[in-house]
């Protein structure tokens, strides 16, 4: 195994498991020696800790300024953590990256797939992870799994929730993500992720 930088952002609807997952995979990759840099989306950087408080704190937002906002924590996110992991050689474990936008605001909140592609490709200056696992549950199940307050995003309806799952079923195959059966045991989605993970490392 060499030490070749590797950008994995784990992805999917509310309570489908990215944090466990997340968590597991950094474990593993940390146990082989690796420096592993775990991060997440929106909130990984002090400004982004700001705009992570608009989004899933606040009351209403226009769904462009979501979106932008969203967008202004991705640009910081990649400047600041990202890039310099990377150029360090470490692997980079993101929970959300810019297929969350894709599936929340440019289908779920309607403002089209390809603009919120070209806001966030210009957010990030065309950084592509290398991996992209979606964890796939059935909404509903997932729901059943949440606990504690629910932030503004899982405040919406079942219909949201539904959308944004069929969201990013419908863009797995055309952005190349990886779909993985999320209602899986724990340790099967694990085994899951590392078959993924394994032979970028
Ligand atoms: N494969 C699984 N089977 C059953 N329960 C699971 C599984 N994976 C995670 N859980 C449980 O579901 C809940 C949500 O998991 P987790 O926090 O990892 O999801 P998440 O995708 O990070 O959620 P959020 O979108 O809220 O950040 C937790 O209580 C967790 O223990
Ligand atoms: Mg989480």
């Amino acid at each position: 195994m060499g030490d070749r930088p590797a950008f994995v952002v784990l992805e999917g609807g509310d309570a489908c498991g990215k944090s466990t997952q997340a968590q597991i995979l950094v474990a593993r990759l940390q146990s082989l020696g690796r420096e592993v840099v775990a991060t997440r989306e929106p909130g990984a950087t002090p400004a982004g800790a700001k705009i992570r408080a608009l989004v899933l704190g606040g009351g209403d937002l226009d769904p462009r300024a979501e979106a932008l906002l969203i967008a202004a924590d991705r640009a910081e996110h990649v400047a600041e953590v990202i890039r310099p992991a990377l150029a360090r050689g470490a692997v980079v474990v993101s929970d959300r990256y810019v297929p969350s936008s894709l599936a929340y605001q440019g289908v779920a909140r309607g403002l089209g797939v390809e603009e919120v592609a070209r806001l966030s490709e210009w957010a990030t200056g065309g950084l592509d992870p290398d991996l992209v696992l979606v964890m796939d549950v059935d909404p509903a199940a997932a729901a059943g799994r949440r606990a504690g307050p629910e932030d503004r995003m899982e405040r919406e309806p079942d219909s949201f929730r539904v959308a944004v799952n069929e969201a990013y079923r419908d863009l797995a195959g055309r952005f190349g993500w990886r779909l993985l059966d999320g209602s899986a045991s724990v340790d099967d989605v694990a085994e899951q992720v590392w078959a993924a993970v394994r032979p970028l490392l």
